[in-house]
């Protein structure tokens, strides 16, 4: 490896593979459209406005609920070991950094510079419960929206049901716009401190060392212990070792580096 290289290589986790990463897209892709088309489906006015777009929102409706529901199946099936990484990572016991996480949220996120929030494992405590809401919420609203669709054309429910699962899928709706909407300001790095974000979901899953430690302290110093996650980069970017090599050639460019330090002068 030359100097020039040794000077900007950065070692970076694996935080989302790509199967999660693909499944992710796809479900959040079919979100915003059925967002957008179950518009025109809830909004009597656009209906009449625009009635030919209107039917053909419609359908598109049900082809992309279908796509919303099938994806994480297949990826399920898929990687069945997957799921259960997923539900182990979000149903873990609160510590007491994940209550100090959750009381200093609001004052972080409106003064980040001045508030040091606590060390996190692999997802942070708010997100668990946010993140937690919106698979319930996406879970909800499929089912209901599959009663209303199936229930009225290939077996009838009755007005009743057929009311309850309106309710449910509206409000589950309300909840889920404004859940998304955070959702996306935190994870496409609008907020300041999250910048580089979106990457772990629409770019290579990375996350830098800094970050990693930044933002999930505790998992990031367990990953970089196993190292099986772990990849160094040169300064073009590509991955010059991976595993326990780049854990251990990392570990070897800083120690180089805190030789080549001078001593800071006492105070
Ligand atoms: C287009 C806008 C979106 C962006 C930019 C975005 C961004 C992200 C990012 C960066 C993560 C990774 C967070 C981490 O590693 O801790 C993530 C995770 C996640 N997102 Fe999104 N997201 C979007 C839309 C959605 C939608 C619409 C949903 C579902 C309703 C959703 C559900 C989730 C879930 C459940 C996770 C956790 C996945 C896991 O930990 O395996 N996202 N998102």
């Amino acid at each position: 490896m030359s100097a020039k290289m040794e000077q900007k290589e950065q070692r970076y986790i694996q935080r989302h593979s790509m199967q999660t990463r693909i499944t992710h897209d796809i479900v959040a892709v079919a979100c915003i459209w059925l967002t957008f088309s179950g518009l025109f489906v809830f909004i009597p006015a656009l209906a009449s406005a625009f009635p030919d777009f209107t039917r053909a929102m419609r359908v598109s409706h049900r082809i992309v609920g279908c796509i919303l529901i099938i994806t994480p199946i297949v990826s399920a099936i898929l990687s069945p070991r997957g799921v259960g990484r997923f539900f182990k990572k979000y149903f873990t016991k609160w510590t007491p950094e994940d209550k100090e996480f959750t009381k200093k949220f609001v004052p972080y996120m409106l003064n980040a510079r001045n508030v040091h929030m606590p060390d996190q494992d692999e997802v942070k405590s708010g997100q668990r419960f946010a993140d937690g809401l919106m698979v319930v919420g996406v879970l909800l609203m499929a089912i209901s929206g599959l009663v209303l669709w199936l229930g009225t054309s290939v077996w009838r429910v009755s007005g009743d049901t057929a009311s309850v699962m309106r309710t449910i899928h509206d409000i589950c709706f309300l909840i889920l716009v404004i859940f998304v909407v955070a959702h996306v300001y935190l994870g496409a790095g609008i907020f300041e401190p999250y910048k580089g974000t979106g990457k772990l979901m629409w770019g290579n899953g990375q996350v830098s060392e800094s970050n990693a430690l930044y933002h999930w302290g505790f998992w990031a110093r367990k990953e970089l212990e196993k190292g099986d996650k772990v990849l160094l980069k040169d300064e073009n970017d590509q991955v010059v070792a991976r595993g326990k090599e780049a854990v251990d050639l990392g570990n070897t460019y800083i120690e180089e580096k805190l030789k080549q330090k001078a001593p800071l002068k006492q105070e």
